[in-house]
């Protein structure tokens, strides 16, 4: 089963509410939620205390994708505020084992980032703590960017990897019904997609037309 994870980084922020609802109403599976500190990624997005204000729209997994660096001293706040799954980059944690051991203790789910340039040898030594995988298919930072075709390789490789350990892979960037087969095709099951679904007006349309596209 193909899992959607809508990212709120291209919905209204002056409603970002009722856009969480409105998602998860539309037939989505996971809530992706970008945050950005402008050091790590050339832009600023929120922090904790704007997902423990959206928490109450969805009972869907808030699935948080830390783009800040350090990670670790925020961990336990990300937590607090509502998040399901916490996934950090490699290449911004020096110690990633150990980041994933706390996230772990706090009781959530664990998932690594890996950057576009970042070759997939990193979590080798990790796959024992990790939940989930997040391929950049585009370099972090912004919505609406072109998907990288040279990812759908490593793709392949992370989903060999894994073999039957119970790690999901998921992909962000640029995925959109015209990119999300070949992502599919290469092993990946979770979809983030942004400005794919919230550009559009009828979110149950946009998220049908990626699904319906990878049939
Ligand atoms: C990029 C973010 C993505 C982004 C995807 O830094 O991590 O989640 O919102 O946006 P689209 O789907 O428009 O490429
Ligand atoms: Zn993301």
């Amino acid at each position: 089963m193909i899992k959607i994870a809508p990212s709120i980084l291209s919905a209204d922020f002056a409603r970002l509410g009722e856009e969480v609802r409105a998602v998860d109403e539309a037939g989505c599976d996971y809530i992706h939620i970008d945050v950005m500190d402008g050091h790590f990624v050339p832009n600023l997005t929120f922090g904790p205390p704007v997902i423990k204000c959206i928490r109450p729209y969805s009972k869907l997994p808030f699935d948080v994708h830390l783009m800040i660096n350090p990670a670790q001293p925020y961990l336990e706040d990300y937590a607090n505020a509502g998040a399901d799954i916490i996934t950090v980059h490699a290449e911004a944690d020096i110690h990633l084992d150990r980041s994933l051991q706390v996230i772990k203790s706090l009781g959530k789910k664990a998932g690594v980032s890996l950057n576009p340039s970042t070759p997939e040898t990193v979590v080798e030594h990790v796959l024992d703590k990790l939940d989930l995988i997040l391929v950049m298919s585009v370099n972090p930072g912004f919505g609406g960017q072109s998907f990288i075709e040279a990812q759908l390789e490593k793709i392949s490789r992370i989903r060999r990897m894994i073999g039957n350990r119970p790690i999901e892979l998921e992909v962000d960037g640029g995925v959109n019904k015209d990119t999300a087969k070949a992502v599919v095709d290469a092993g990946a099951e979770v979809l983030v997609a942004g400005s794919a679904v919230f550009n559009g007006d009828d979110y149950r349309a946009t998220i049908g037309a990626i699904t319906g596209a990878i049939q």
